[in-house]
């Protein structure tokens, strides 16, 4: 197989393997036990937190391990909504979030909040103006992604975030695109909330986190979701996933130490596909070039049927826009929302490239994909 989809899922990293397994194996104890064996999963988890922290520039005690982003986008938009109720019912969000967001404030729509979607730009962009006229005096919350699972694109996080602070209001971003493969300062940046996956870094799937800001200028105060045995400071009890955790943090600590380099390697990598395939006539990249992650690139083959396109492609595996979305067979949301139609949104295919891509894969992928779309457009005539 040939790996280009490391925006649905990555590889897990041998190395975060091998960090894990004495947690699968004889390190099995409870870290909330008090003997020795449970001390020394506790010690585990101590750890892991501070290589998560020193990756984000927050504190360990920020942070709470969830089962992943979704998990950690449901507790911070449902808690915050919660907890902050009486100052206010408006959250302000972008018709491009992943669904977890989306589908998290269209119940929450239901539940007497009101959500403002916002448009973005032809290139996937926010335009600042934009977001400064939706906010009002009862916005409690917004919300923008850092980087697009499906297009790469990258907002402008910082600015949105004094925005947000210069109304009143919380500012949230769901970094799972972002997370181990950009540099994210949360003090830098001015984040309150933010959420990534171990999955997406080369760690275990089923686990993941959520920073909340507790240091100044602002103390977030959030309800929990899951009411127990008081785990995670009371704000997501159930018994920990230690190897998990252990995992998430090995690979926290792999994505600060390679960061620069993975950048360089992966994008000249990517750049090579992308020029290759734009060489393809009838072909064009969505989403703003220069503000895009340096693993993603996302093109429109006219005349060509995502599907069909992904099934000539044998062995090889890359992904349609809705692919974040289990079985989903409308066109994705976050391309009719930068303005193409139906057909065309159903003509693009995303490349996400990863620790693991070679050159070798990446010339393949060229040539085998010219040799699908000359097929797919002569059926076509
Ligand atoms: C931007 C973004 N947010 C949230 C998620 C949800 O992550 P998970 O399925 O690991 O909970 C994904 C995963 O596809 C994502 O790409």
């Amino acid at each position: 197989m040939i790996y280009l989809d490391n925006n649905a899922t990555t590889r897990l990293d041998p190395r975060v393997l091998e960090a894990m397994m004495p947690f699968l194996t004889e390190e099995y104890a409870n870290a909330a036990s008090t003997h020795p064996f449970g001390v020394r999963a506790h010690e585990a988890v101590k750890l892991a937190r501070q290589q998560v922290a020193q990756l984000l520039g927050c504190e360990p005690t920020e942070l709470i391990f969830t089962s992943g982003a979704t998990e950690a986008i449901n507790l911070a938009i449902k808690g915050v909504a919660d907890s902050y109720a009486s100052r206010g019912k408006h959250i302000v969000t972008v018709q491009t979030e992943h669904t977890a967001v989306l589908d998290v404030c269209r119940y929450l729509e239901g539940r007497g909040y009101e959500v403002t979607y916002l448009p973005v730009q032809p290139d996937g962009l926010l335009d600042l103006a934009t977001v400064q006229q939706a906010i009002r005096p009862d916005t409690i919350l917004v919300s923008v992604m850092a980087v697009n699972n499906e297009t790469g694109v990258i907002q402008p996080i910082q600015q949105i975030a004094e925005l947000a602070h210069a109304a009143g209001a919380l500012f949230m971003t769901d970094a799972t695109q972002a997370v181990g493969k950009m540099p994210l300062d949360v003090e830098q940046l001015g984040v309150d909330l933010l959420m990534f996956s171990g999955h997406k870094l080369y760690g275990p799937k089923g686990v993941g986190g959520l920073y909340v800001r507790h240091r100044k200028p602002r103390r977030v105060k959030m309800d929990a979701l899951l009411h127990g045995g008081g785990h995670e400071r009371g704000m997501r009890s159930g018994t920990l996933n230690v190897p998990g955790i252990v995992g998430l943090g090995q690979a926290a600590e792999l994505c600060r130490q390679t960061m620069k380099e993975e950048t360089v390697r992966i994008e000249a990598l990517r750049d090579e596909l992308e020029a290759g395939l734009l060489a393809i006539p009838g072909t064009r990249v969505n989403g703003n070039r220069a503000h895009r992650l340096y693993n993603t690139t996302n093109i429109l083959f006219e005349g060509c049927d995502s599907d069909a396109m992904i099934m000539g492609l044998e062995g090889i595996a890359v992904s349609n826009g809705s692919a974040c979305t289990a079985a989903s067979v409308d066109p994705s949301h976050v391309l009719l929302a930068m303005g193409l139609n139906e057909t065309e949104a159903f003509s693009c295919l995303r490349f996400s490239l990863g620790r693991f891509c070679s050159e070798t894969d990446i010339n393949i992928c060229e040539s085998l994909l010219g040799e699908v779309v000359g097929r797919l457009r002569s059926y076509a005539l």
